[in-house]
Order: C-alpha cells, then sequence, then structure tokens
C-alpha cells in the first residue's frame, strides 16, 4: 500500500501544524484524504503563519492552544490514529540567554502529550521531529544513530530529553512512537522574519533583498541540507512503517555541501545579492559543532527513504515560492 492510501480517513493531530514543516505536512496528509487537525500557540518569533495552510484551510481544523496545556491535550489526542509532534522551541541562540522556554516547551510540552495518549488514547502512534544537534560535535563523518551524543547546547538537550521522554513511554507504557533527527531544514514556508534559525531559507531571504549574505568563518563547514518536501516524504514513511516504531533514524543528506557553496548556489538563482565572509559571534561560535552530515543507510533500508531533491534544484523551488508570495512572510 502506498503512504497515500494508507492515510486515507486516518485522523491525524499535528502539534506545531502551523509551523514550516507541520504546515508542509499538513498539506500532504490533507492531499492523501486524511482527518487532519492543527494544533498551534502561534508562538512569537516561530515559524506560526496562517497563510501556511492556505491551500488547505478549508480542509483542516485548527485548534489555537499549547502543548502545555493539559486539559486541551487530554482532549485531541482523543480518537487519533496518529499524532506528528512538530510544536517547539527552536529559537538556538534564545537557548544561550534563556533556557526555560526550551526546558518548558520541549520537555514539559512533550511530556504533556505523552501523559495525555498514555490516559487517554495508547494505541496511537506517535512521530517526534527531534534534531541533529543532539549529537554535537562529531567525531566521524557521516555520523551514524549510534554515534557519540554530546548536545552542545539547552535546545539540543531538551530535544534529547524528549527524545528519550518518548521512548520510556515507547518502552514502559507501550505509546508508540518514532523519532527522527532531522538536519538542516530548508524550503517553502518556514519563517523569513530573522536569522536566529533556519539559515538556508534566512540566506534566500537576503539574495532575494539584494543584500550581503554574511558567511561564517570561511565558509567552509559542511552540512547537509534537506528540502523540506523529502522531510515530509520521510516523517509520514517512518508513521507507515510498523518497524520503526521504537527506533531513532537520521534524516539527512548524505552529501554534503558548504556554506560557501549553499551560498553560491542561492545568489546565482536569484541573480541578485552578494556575499563576504563574517567572524562568526560569540554565541554562534558558542554552539557551532563543526562539520555535520547524517549517515542515512537506516532510513533508507528500514524506511524505504531516499532524499529526492538536490540542493540546487531545492534552493531553486524555495526561491520561486518567496518570490511569489514575499509579503507572507517578510
Ligand atoms: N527546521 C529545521 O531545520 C529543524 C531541524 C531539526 C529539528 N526541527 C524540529 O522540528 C520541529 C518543527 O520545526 P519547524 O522548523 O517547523 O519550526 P516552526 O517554528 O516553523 O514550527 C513550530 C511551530 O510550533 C509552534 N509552537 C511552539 N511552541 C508551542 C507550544 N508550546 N504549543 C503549541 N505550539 C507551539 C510554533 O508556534 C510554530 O508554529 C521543531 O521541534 C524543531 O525543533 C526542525
Amino acid at each position: 500500500m502506498n503512504k497515500e492510501q494508507f492515510f486515507k480517513n486516518k485522523n491525524i493531530l499535528i502539534t506545531g501544524g502551523l509551523g514550516f514543516i507541520g504546515s508542509n505536512l499538513a498539506i500532504g496528509l490533507v492531499n492523501a484524504g486524511a482527518n487532519v487537525t492543527l494544533l498551534d500557540a502561534m508562538i512569537s518569533g516561530h515559524g506560526g503563519n496562517l497563510y501556511n495552510i492556505e491551500p488547505i484551510k478549508k480542509d483542516v481544523a485548527v485548534n489555537f492552544s499549547d502543548i502545555r496545556d493539559e486539559n486541551s491535550m487530554n482532549y485531541l489526542v482523543r480518537g487519533k490514529d496518529y499524532i506528528f509532534h512538530l510544536a517547539g522551541q527552536n529559537d538556538h541562540v534564545l537557548s544561550l540567554t534563556d533556557p526555560f522556554p526550551d526546558i518548558d516547551i520541549n520537555i514539559k510540552g512533550s511530556a504533556v502529550l505523552l501523559e495525555a495518549c498514555k490516559k487517554f488514547n495508547k494505541d496511537v502512534r506517535l512521530i517526534y521531529t527531534g534534531t541533529r544537534g543532539e549529537y554535537g560535535s562529531t567525531v566521524t563523518l557521516p555520523v551514524k544513530e549510534d554515534a557519540s551524543i554530546n548536545p552542545k547546547g539547552i535546545y539540543e538537550l531538551s530535544s534529547l530529553t524528549a527524545q528519550k521522554l518518548f521512548k520510556i513511554y515507547n518502552d514502559n507504557h507501550k505509546v508508540k512512537s518514532v523519532t527522527l533527527r532531522l538536519t538542516n531544514i530548508y524550503g517553502e514556508r518556514a519563517q523569513m522574519q530573522h536569522h536566529r534559525f533556519g539559515v538556508a531559507n534566512w540566506f534566500v531571504r537576503m539574495a532575494i533583498d539584494n543584500q550581503t549574505i554574511k558567511v561564517f568563518g570561511d565558509g567552509s563547514i559542511l552540512r547537509d541540507f534537506l528540502y523540506v518536501q523529502d522531510t515530509v516524504d520521510a516523517i509520514l514513511k517512518s508513521a507507515c512503517c510498523e518497524s520503526a516504531y521504537g527506533e531513532v533514524f537520521n534524516i539527512g543528506v548524505d552529501k554534503p555541501a558548504s556554506f560557501l557553496e549553499l551560498t553560491k548556489i542561492i545568489i546565482e538563482l536569484t541573480n541578485s545579492g552578494n556575499w563576504e565572509f563574517a567572524p562568526f559571534s560569540p554565541e554562534r561560535a558558542a554552539q557551532e559543532p563543526g562539520d555535520f552530515y547524517s549517515d542515512i543507510t537506516k532510513a533508507r533500508k528500514i524506511l524505504g527513504w531516499e532524499p529526492k531533491t538536490d540542493l540546487r534544484t531545492g534552493v531553486g523551488l524555495t526561491i520561486d515560492f518567496y518570490r511569489k508570495f514575499k509579503k507572507y512572510y517578510w
């Protein structure tokens, strides 16, 4: 059965459903015939944007509430077949000066969701999107799921803690879940207001605005930038795969690019903007883990997933989207 047939008439909840990845996932699920409810607290500075669901706004239920609200969660989890947990505090820079939103939203919020499922919907399947930042600085590239785990910041630590909570509920309470460690995701429907997270998208905005992109250091640091539609495909494939539950998967690209290569592609495709080298700010330097790219053998083997969009194609699609819909994102 393909994933379009799989999700037909399934009841779905997406936390953080008005954000970047959540809204792209919602569009995929509506197109597959699912009954989709989106929950979002529209936290300022994050990616929540009503325009993100413009193509499906008549086909989804939207609930503006917070994952930390036990009453809301106890109600919303009932009757759902799958819950995709994408609500999170993901501002790495903020987490250096104020650790409490990460602790509160990413750890407590995940615990509230898990308790609600344990009490009111034990048979649901949960999909959690963690971050490659959980690994911290890497010793061997590409990075496998069993590499050492040394998160460098509170955001990354809170994501890892949430992942461990999901695993404990999976093993001890039989509330089934799968965790994906996402790499740097870029593409349409991400916030474009600030550069505190979502670096590739921010570079796209700078180029469209004919500004100078600041490339930190010598631009040689490697990352595996992954296009959002490939990410959605991985999330859906993991939900469909019964043997994925209880497991952790890297979701990235095993052909990395440097920040300088990314910048040059963006400038070439927008045909505007410039770039220059700039020193790392102290906050960025403190959190920079160095080169990273994912070993995705496990996702290939078990999920049957493979990223399909090369960087040049994905960046081109991203530029086209924001050129068209700039007024909803700037
Ligand atoms: N985008 C990436 O590159 C990336 C990489 C690794 C992991 N992730 C993780 O994936 C998830 C989704 O990321 P995204 O890029 O779509 O971010 P996003 O900011 O675009 O979306 C997150 C959404 O969650 C909502 N939210 C935040 N706190 C909430 C709360 N307490 N209650 C209800 N809603 C709340 C926000 O309003 C926002 O709409 C996050 O957990 C993030 O840490 C993202």
